[in-house]
């Protein structure tokens, strides 16, 4: 693994390493035991998007592993102002031991990465949002024990979150069943690597994909970026919202997780957000261990 770039580049067995590792210094940190196993090296992080969790999980990541993380605005480096990718990866890279990038375009993220020399990490593009699944992940086998037998359903758009889900439940041998829009679809390149899993169903009915489901999963109708069609979105998404009756139709015991921020009473209500409060500030902490995993698999 030099890169994360997308959950279609990690194996089962990469993925369950780094879930492995993130509980492994999770329980380092709650029992104050020193883990620094990036000391001296430094993360540049670009953001251009904005950012909560990703940026200080990442930040405070860094430091807790004993490197050095570097806040790069676009709006304050030169690729703000148009220099290419490619020259940009090409200098960092004589500066820095890895880059975690946010940005729109997934070509981006990957250009990075085929012209500089150090370890990519993706914290989110139109496409997918690798960082969070791998936090969703952890928090699944956290509080299910394990991923054998369990069913993750997602209502909403077909967003980088919906790609990096389906990508993610699969590989780790959940059945994925989801809900969205017919004009809202996960892209091509997913619905074909999702095809080769029985396991696996896209359907327009919200109530049809919760059935039996252990996890129910959501996001916003829209993502940043698609800000001026919040109001088209709102009427397209109406009925795809995670709410009680949703909830009866899933297993007693399932979870809810949103990887946040999250618009109440649009994709999920109130009440059972804070039902479901337990679990998805966990996935918000997990972020970080999530993340420390994958900057030690990448950098040390
Ligand atoms: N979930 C997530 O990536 O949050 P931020 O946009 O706050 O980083
Ligand atoms: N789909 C959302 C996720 C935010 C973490 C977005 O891209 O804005």
């Amino acid at each position: 693994m030099k890169h994360l770039l997308k959950m279609l580049d990690l194996s089962t067995e990469e993925i369950i390493e780094i879930l492995d590792l993130a509980d492994q210094l999770k329980y380092e940190l709650n029992h104050g035991i020193p883990h620094p196993r990036l000391k001296g090296k430094t993360l540049g992080m670009i953001f251009q998007k904005a950012s909560t969790r990703t940026r200080v999980s990442f930040e405070t990541g860094m430091y807790q592993l004993g490197g050095y993380p570097l806040f790069l605005s676009s709006n304050d480096l030169q690729i703000g102002r148009g220099e290419p990718v490619q020259d940009t990866a090409r200098v960092l890279s004589r500066y820095l031991s890895g880059i975690m990038i946010r940005t729109f375009e997934q070509s981006e993220v990957e250009a990075l990465a085929e012209y500089g020399s150090i370890p990519i990490i993706n914290g989110l593009t139109d496409f997918c949002h690798p960082c969070q699944v791998l936090a969703d992940l952890m928090t699944i086998r956290e509080f299910k024990g394990s991923f054998d037998g369990l069913k993750m359903c997602f209502i909403g758009d077909g967003n980088n979150m919906a790609n990096s889900l389906i990508v993610g439940c699969l590989k780790v041998g959940m059945a994925v069943s989801v809900a969205c829009p017919d004009d809202y679809q996960p892209p091509k390149e997913i619905l074909d690597f999702a095809s080769q899993y029985d396991c696996f169903e896209i359907t327009n009915s919200p109530e049809q994909a919760a059935k039996n489901a252990d996890v129910v999963i959501t996001d916003v109708w829209a993502s940043m970026g698609q800000e001026g069609e919040a109001e088209k979105r709102k009427k397209a998404f109406a009925g795809y919202q995670v709410n009680d009756n949703i909830m009866s139709l899933a297993n007693d015991d399932a979870m809810v997780l949103h990887c946040l921020p999250a618009h109440r009473e649009e994709e999920i209500t109130e009440k059972v957000f804070e039902a479901h409060a337990k679990e998805i500030f966990e996935e918000a902490e997990n972020r970080l261990h999530a993340q420390k995993a994958v900057m030690v698999k990448l950098m040390a």
